[in-house]
């Protein structure tokens, strides 16, 4: 467990850029908003700061994680980009992709935070308080989401404060993220890219800028690359019910365009998109999840969701919420 200290409120001002990225010059530990999650932020050229991460996540340290830059030049610096890279770089960022690629021969991102791999996971996020952050930093930050290992990923201060309060230096309030579910991570590794993670960028984009489909590891017979993709992940306290028709009597329910009379069946009830939006389901998803978690209730039933567009992103989640543990 890492030492006991007191976790720093900051705010989404000159102020709170300035202190959150001197705290990660000094190798701490702070949780800042992206447009997807909050990240747990650390310096990804030190391993002693990037096993702080480790530690205050408990996450098993075999996963790699994403290195935050502020812009594709400083990317570049880190990791050796094809054309399939390059234009999808260009297509997205910044924004909720991330792209494995082979590291530079410059690469400063540290082992731990690469897990060994030659590969290296770079994303240049959106969030204008994340940008100005990673500029006043001046070096690669690696963030993996900013919850407790296994636990749902946090998409505001206080989800943060309800993991990681008295584990991390600081957290920079920047209230409820946009996106609302993890970046889609592509691997542009050896010619034909792969999707690692369905996420805030859906699959037809991708495969509108590459001019051709993507194969999802793990599916045709590839074995899955991204250790990340653990089968029991984002996991409430709750066991979770998938493509449920209604609530059994004492299920929690969350819904999905449901009718309003099935939301008053069940208590507690939350729906992910009223108007059936899924774009605004990725957005409430995990705060939902948690709201609901927080109740106590044995069995969360979930309605089903459209796999198209954001519902890829949303329906992995789920299942990995769903999964044995
Ligand atoms: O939206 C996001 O991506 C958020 C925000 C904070 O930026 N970050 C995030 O990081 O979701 P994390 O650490 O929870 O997820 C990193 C994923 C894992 O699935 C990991 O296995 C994969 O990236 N990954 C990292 N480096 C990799 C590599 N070299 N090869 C394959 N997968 C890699
Ligand atoms: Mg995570």
């Amino acid at each position: 467990a890492p030492s006991p200290r007191v976790t720093e409120r900051l705010r989404p001002d000159a102020d709170g850029v300035a202190r959150a990225a001197e705290l990660l010059r000094e190798g701490g530990l702070v949780a800042l908003p992206t447009e997807t999650v909050y990240g747990l932020a650390a310096d990804a050229t030190s391993g002693t700061a990037v096993a702080g991460i480790y530690a205050a996540k408990e996450r098993p340290s075999f996963n790699p994680l994403i290195a935050h830059l502020p812009d594709l030049a400083a990317a570049r610096r880190q990791g050796l980009f094809d054309a399939n890279a390059l234009a999808l770089a260009r297509a997205f960022w910044p924004g909720p992709l991330t792209l494995v690629v082979p590291v530079s021969a410059g690469c400063e991102v540290s082992d731990l935070a690469r897990a060994g791999l030659a590969s290296v996971a770079l994303r240049v996020p959106s969030h204008p308080l994340a940008h100005a952050i990673l500029q006043a930093a001046g070096r690669p930050i690696a963030a993996p989401s900013a919850n407790r290992s296994g636990r749902v990923s946090a998409t505001s201060a206080a989800h943060v404060l309800a993991d990681l309060d008295g584990r991390i230096d600081a957290v920079l309030d920047g209230g409820v993220t946009e996106v609302g579910v993890e970046s889609t991570i592509v691997a542009c590794l050896d010619g034909a890219p792969r999707l690692l993670r369905p996420g805030g960028v859906p699959r037809a984009a991708i495969e509108g800028v590459i001019g051709r489909p993507l194969v999802l590891a793990g599916e045709a017979g590839m074995a899955p690359i991204s250790p990340g993709l653990l089968a029991s992940h984002y996991a409430p306290a709750a066991r979770i019910r998938l493509e449920a028709d209604a609530p059994h009597p004492g299920e929690a329910w969350l819904g999905f365009g449901s009718d309003p009379a099935l939301l008053a069946s069940a208590a507690p009830a939350l729906d992910l998109s009223p108007g059936g939006d899924l774009t605004e389901a990725a957005a409430n998803l995990f705060g939902h999840l948690r709201a609901l978690d927080a109740a106590g209730p044995a069995v969360i039933a979930v309605a089903p969701i459209p796999d198209h567009g954001l519902g890829e992103a949303i329906n992995d989640r789920l299942r990995r919420a769903a999964a044995p543990r």
